[in-house]
């Protein structure tokens, strides 16, 4: 039988993780695709007239849903992304944003959308926008997450206009759907929880 738990060294750190049926499911497969459907022809309304948009996914957390939103996305899109790391293999973010590649072509008068997996504090997202608005003079700029925590945000961070929100969550750490604990769990294909016993 193999072990449940197991525990890893990450970053000198020991890490322990759950298998996948240990954890709480907090939202399924079905109502993500569900959902994201649903995002992907609201995107693709306001955009109908676009001869182009251009997504900027920011990594590695929204890998999974962004693969998955623009499958339901019926303009003609460019994608580019950029990664920033805040957690480190904390469940609390750092507090301070690492830019780690902020590599992007000229956006300006471009249709930028933004796409992100999880609003929490805010200070991501605070610190990219003002970033992006302070180096190019984009066409529009909105915003697309998955996950939004209105209770886990900021006081200190300016608030961030969430265009298109795929669910609202309570202020828990989750993981799954790209969301990851030390860099765990970013494979399951639902938004889970780790339940009391094992934190
Ligand atoms: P913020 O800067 O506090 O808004 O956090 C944004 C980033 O923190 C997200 O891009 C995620 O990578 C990470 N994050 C926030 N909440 C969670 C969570 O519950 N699970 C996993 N990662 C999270
Ligand atoms: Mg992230």
């Amino acid at each position: 039988m193999k072990e449940r738990q197991m525990t890893h060294t990450v970053e000198n750190s020991p890490i322990k993780t759950l298998r996948p049926d240990q954890l709480t499911t907090v939202i399924d497969e079905e109502t993500i695709q569900k959902r994201l459907k649903e995002m992907g022809a609201a995107i693709s309304e306001t955009y109908k007239e676009t001869d182009k948009l251009v997504i900027v996914a920011i990594l590695k957390g929204s890998f999974m849903f962004l693969a998955d939103l623009v499958r339901y996305i019926d303009v003609p899109c460019q994608l580019e992304f950029v990664r920033l790391a805040s957690y480190g293999n904390s469940k609390k973010s750092s507090g301070s944003i690492r830019p780690v590649d902020l590599t992007l072509p000229n956006l300006a008068d471009e249709d930028v959308l933004l796409v992100e997996d999880i609003i929490d504090s805010g200070l991501t997202l605070s610190f990219f926008i003002d970033y992006l608005q302070s180096l190019h003079k984009t066409k529009s700029l909105r915003l697309a997450v998955l996950l939004n925590k209105p209770e886990a945000r900021s006081p200190q961070v300016d608030p961030v206009a969430i265009d298109y929100c795929g669910f609202e969550v309570g202020d828990e750490f989750l993981v799954g759907y790209g969301l990851d604990y030390a860099g765990f769990y970013r494979n399951l294909p639902c938004i889970a929880a780790i339940p009391p016993e094992h934190q």
